[in-house]
């Protein structure tokens, strides 16, 4: 039976995480390949409701990428983002979420390492966790 490979969707902000995942492809960084970005212009602009959704849909695990701290072109986007990342993260489990599943980070536009030890190490932590199975529900394929 073939290992169970983690659907992963990660929220990257368009300035400094895109750019890293970016030139982690260019720099021919393996990372694994069901990671999948969906890019946004700031970390602050993920609503949990996109969270919620990505889970819906399939997805195994979440994350979130913006810019390091003091570095957000928005000036407090990622702020926000760890303030809804608190706050979301003790509520998963009350919807047979584990916490785990879910990740905030940061990456800079030239940390192209940084972003392929993350995708990787969030990889290995949803596998580790298995698939996700949200009780009453059937999720839909991520594509
Ligand atoms: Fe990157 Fe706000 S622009 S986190």
């Amino acid at each position: 039976m073939a290992e169970f490979e983690p659907k992963i969707v990660a929220f990257v902000c368009n300035w400094c995480s895109y750019a890293g995942a970016d030139k982690a492809g260019g720099q021919k960084l393996a990372y694994a390949a069901q990671v999948k970005l969906v890019r946004v212009m700031c970390s602050g602009r993920v609503d949990p409701l996109f969270v919620m959704d990505a889970f819906r849909q399939g997805a195994d695990g979440v994350m979130v990428l913006g810019c390091h701290p003091g570095d957000c072109h928005y000036r407090a986007g990622n702020k926000k983002a760890q303030q809804r990342f608190r706050i979301l993260s003790r509520m998963l489990p009350q919807f047979g979420i584990e916490s785990d599943r879910f990740r905030l980070d940061w990456v800079a536009a030239g940390e192209a390492e940084r972003f392929q030890t993350i995708a990787n190490e969030m990889t290995d932590r949803v596998r580790a966790l298995g698939p996700l199975r949200i009780r009453g529900y059937v999720a839909k394929e991520v594509a």
